[in-house]
């Protein structure tokens, strides 16, 4: 099996809808976030605090590199790991990358208040929102599948991307 990449901006729904992907698949859940808390023993709050977003991203580089190098995965990214080229270029190497998108006033809904995306921990949040996914727009919208997950629950999520998957001839 090709890797499947679950991208898109935070609160679309790539870690709930990758875990049900990867038990459909039979094939190991690898994170982005986590693997780069892992590795640092820290939160990704306490990276930005002491690293600034720069030095997390090339933490989230290095360690993306390294899960995109391994096969039959299902493997979810960060947010932001779109901005950088190389990362987009290393996701398209290494299988199917499947975008999820969703309205501001669903992100903002499902984020609600969580502390750990320190990129909206400031103003308003909505806002800011809007402002990170004009600026990403063109990055996410480079993919292979793109689903729009409003009103839909992971489990919908991941059978629509199932049958994508099998339409485009992908399984
Ligand atoms: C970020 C998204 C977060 C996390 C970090 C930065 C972003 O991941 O990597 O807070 O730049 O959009 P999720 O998309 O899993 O929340």
């Amino acid at each position: 099996m090709r890797n499947i990449i679950l991208i898109g901006f935070m609160g679309t729904g790539k870690s709930s809808v990758g875990k049900f992907l990867a038990k459909r698949l039979g094939a190991e859940l690898l994170d982005s976030d986590a693997a780069v808390e892992a590795r640092e023993k820290r939160k990704i709050s306490e990276i930005f605090e002491k690293d600034g977003e720069s030095g997390f991203r090339r933490i989230e580089k290095d360690v993306l590199a390294e899960l995109l190098a391994r096969p039959n995965a299902v493997i979810t990214t960060g947010g932001g790991a779109v901005i950088d080229a190389d990362n987009r270029r290393a996701m398209r190497a290494s299988g199917i990358v499947v975008s999820f998108s969703a309205s501001p006033e669903m992100i903002l809904e499902r984020i609600g208040k969580t502390k750990h995306r320190p990129l909206l921990n400031r103003g308003d949040r909505l806002a800011e929102i809007r402002r990170l996914l004009d600026e990403r727009r063109a990055y996410y919208d480079d993919c292979d599948i793109k689903i729009e997950t409003d009103g839909m629950t992971p489990f919908e999520v991941s059978e629509i991307v199932m049958e994508a998957l099998k339409q485009k001839g992908l399984l």
